[in-house]
């Protein structure tokens, strides 16, 4: 009995994941991923950047949980074009990324590094060339550490983030705490107080422990993702066809795994796994395959 059950149930998730696909959702539906400067790019001293509060915090002794630091992170500062290619592999119609306020501004304001603004121009025309649209956030928590020392007191309020995130952190670590059906009501709240207006889903996803102890190919078996963004994307398509919520946009957190602020390199957010053992390789995970199927599907 209970195993016949076990098999119904299991038939019913893969009917579900295979069901939804990009014609599901309105034409023009924007299907992206989404990262920040200071978890990605690495090339911190690089081309006249200047620190900002995160590297200091970062190197402070103590207050990241693998004690590393996002010196090279993935390294995205030298590798964009490999990593424009692996959006380009799934489908993905954009990309959301912040811009280091530090390569632009390495004092905080005043004058500009010129290096600073061609590294954005070079990204931005990268993703046009493949026809990725660039969505651009201008401030992802790198504040100039020059403007810290100006105006002292960011870097408390910082701290106590800080801090309430590495208590959150681990209860928003578990499946009990991911609730799909929680972005159908948000949508809906956002229509009924706001007037319905145009809203985009900036970041959604989910991690798991960077385990050591088990190989790459187990690491990306990641179906618990699949079900993860097979459950909001269809929360969410029945917020937009069923109840005329005004959505126009999904951005998956994240492209690759990446450094998580207080959790280092603990923790996995990617589509793509990186080894952080080979040179950083990036390898696609069996939910960045899924999202290949159903942003490419044609029926
Ligand atoms: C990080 O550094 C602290 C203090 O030196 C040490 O106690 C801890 O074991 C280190 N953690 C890791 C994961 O290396």
């Amino acid at each position: 009995m209970c195993f016949a059950i076990a098999i119904v149930a299991i038939f019913e998730i893969q009917l579900c994941m295979s069901d939804i696909s990009r014609q599901s959702f309105p034409k023009g539906f924007v299907f992206g991923t989404a990262s920040s400067s200071f978890q990605y790019e690495g090339a911190v001293k690089e081309d006249g950047r200047g620190p900002s509060v995160w590297d200091t915090f970062s190197h402070s002794h103590g207050k990241i949980s693998d004690n590393s630091t996002a010196d090279v992170a993935v390294d995205q500062y030298h590798r964009y074009e490999e990593d424009i290619q692996l959006m380009n592999d799934i489908g993905m119609d954009a990309y959301r990324f912040s811009i280091s306020w530090s390569r632009i501004f390495p004092e905080g304001s005043g004058k500009i590094n010129q290096a600073g603004i061609d590294h954005y121009n070079k990204l931005i025309n990268a993703l046009l060339a493949k026809g990725i649209q660039p969505y651009v956030t201008l401030y992802h928590w790198d504040l100039p550490q020059s403007l810290e020392d100006k105006y002292k007191g960011w870097l408390s309020p910082l701290i106590i983030v800080a801090d309430i995130y590495k208590q959150n952190y681990k209860a928003n670590s578990l499946w009990l705490y991911i609730v799909p059906h929680g972005i159908r009501s948000t949508m809906n709240y956002i229509k009924q107080k706001y007037g319905n207006p145009l809203t985009i889903i900036t970041e959604n996803g989910m991690d798991d422990p960077n385990d050591p102890r088990i190989s790459i190919t187990d690491a990306l078996k990641d179906e618990k993702r699949i079900r993860y963004h097979s459950d909001y994307l269809i929360n969410l398509l029945g917020s937009i066809i069923e109840d005329g919520c005004n959505v126009k946009g999904y951005f998956v957190w994240s492209l690759l795994d990446n450094w998580e602020w207080q959790a280092g390199y603990t923790s996995r957010f990617g589509l793509y796994f990186i080894d952080y053992k080979d040179n950083l390789k990036r390898y696609p995970k069996h939910s960045a395959e899924w999202f290949e199927k159903i942003l490419k599907s044609t029926g």
